[in-house]
């Protein structure tokens, strides 16, 4: 998705500064093209030469701007050159000139002398956050259709205090990047709603044993990842995750957990009715023990066999509940052939559209970064995706419905 594409990004004078050479490197390992243009503060944080060594090529600052740029001026050039333009960290001062539009450095220059879109990261002390001034150049920002934004996120700060005004993370910012890489900016999805179940659900039969499964809910977060990042509403309900993939999740997502079938179907009822899309990423346990004990079981009270009761097909249940203008996507995880199977679900639970995708393959399936599938719809379509990252799928799964 990275590969020759063309970023400048553009570095503000915040220490949070230092995770910006995270992300240069990660460009530039992953193929991109990267020039880096740090305004006068940011310089006391980070020195070019970092930039430079990390990018590959010089890093600019405000005592290149007015030297002659062959053969034109370098902000030009530079603004003429990007696919891409990502600005971090975004300092109160950035973002009020960028909010109106001033041009007094090189890096605000190059924004107003380029056109492609531009992902926004601001990160600052909490009380110059909520000022209201701040809050109102964010909200001029978030509705110009231009940029993207990362909101920050709340911790603790470089100044002790604990509060709003963190960078978002370096894994958060890339997977937008990539995002943008792969749509150029579309938001083809703003105003659509969409509710997305990820992870595995699991089912007890006393406190510490349960029936689960190995999905982690990569899959899911990269469904609800891309569906944010094309200007969607999204809802995740998610089974157990680990709070390092979670934490990849841009934090505009709203988060339901569940622990059980049950309960992820109550959560997806409860949600469903707004949502315009709803799609069924999560691997749900098919069945339960026939009873739980609220207490641990000693190892010699466990039976030698389990009585097991069905959970309900949440999808199949969906189905009954949804108007005509909804749709309803699944997933199905198969070993061996997986059309077939994946067929049979697609009418068997009434979905608009499946995606079928092998767990016996390399690099594919549970826990997996990369994942392939075949997207078969309800009017007898076939996409096949060969092997990609999960967010490249997810985007080429969001393209079929969207065309349904
Ligand atoms: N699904 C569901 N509720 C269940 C089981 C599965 O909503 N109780 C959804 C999954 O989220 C997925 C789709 O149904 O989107 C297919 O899941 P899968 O486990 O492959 O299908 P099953 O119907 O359980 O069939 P089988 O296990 O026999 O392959």
């Amino acid at each position: 998705m990275l590969s020759h594409r063309k970023f400048v990004v553009g570095v503000g004078g915040g220490i949070a500064a230092y995770k910006v050479c995270e992300i240069v490197s990660s460009l530039a390992k992953a193929g991109a093209e990267v020039r880096v243009v740090l305004t006068d503060r940011a310089e006391q944080f980070v020195a070019p030469l970092t930039f430079a060594s990390l990018s590959r090529h010089r890093a600019y600052n405000d005592s290149d701007f007015w030297e002659a740029a062959e053969p034109r001026p370098l902000h030009i050039a530079l603004g003429e050159w990007a696919d891409l333009i990502l600005l971090a960290p975004v300092t109160a001062n950035t973002l009020a000139k960028l909010a109106h539009g001033l041009a007094d450095n090189l890096l605000t220059n190059t924004v107003l002398a380029s056109a492609c879109p531009v992902l926004v990261a601001p990160a600052m002390n909490t009380d110059m956050w909520e000022q209201m001034t701040v809050q109102q150049n964010w909200q001029a920002i978030r509705s110009n259709p231009r940029y993207h934004t990362i909101g920050p996120g709340a911790g603790l700060l470089a100044c002790d205090r604990v509060g709003t005004g963190r960078m978002a993370e370096p894994s958060q910012i890339l997977a937008h990047l990539h995002s943008l890489a792969d749509t150029l900016g579309k938001r083809d999805l703003e105003n659509k709603q969409v509710l997305i179940s990820a992870g595995s659900t699991r089912e007890f039969l006393d406190p510490v044993r349960f029936i689960g499964n190995p999905a982690t809910g990569k899959m899911g977060i990269a469904l609800a990842q891309a569906a944010h990042h094309r200007g969607a509403t999204v809802t995740l309900v998610h089974g157990p995750i680990e709070a390092r993939l979670l934490a990849e999740a841009d934090s505009a997502i709203s988060f339901v957990p569940i622990t059980t079938a049950a309960e992820m179907h109550q959560a997806m009822l409860c949600h469903t009715k707004t949502a315009d899309w709803i799609i069924m990423a999560a691997a749900v346990a098919d069945v339960r023990p026939a009873s739980c004990s609220g207490a641990k079981l000693p190892k010699g009270d466990l039976p030698d066999s389990l009585p097991l009761q069905s959970v309900p097909d949440i999808l199949q249940d969906l189905r009954t509940h949804l108007r005509s203008d909804q749709k309803l996507i699944g997933f199905a995880a198969q070993t061996g052939d997986i059309i077939a199977p994946a067929l049979d679900k697609l009418k068997r639970k009434g979905l608009d559209l499946i995606v079928a995708n092998p767990i016996d393959q390399p690099s594919s399936g549970f826990g997996s970064s990369t994942n392939q599938a075949v997207i078969l719809t309800r009017h007898g379509d076939r996409t096949d995706i060969p092997l990609c990252s999960k967010l490249e799928l997810a985007h080429r799964v969001l393209d079929q419905v969207r065309s349904l």
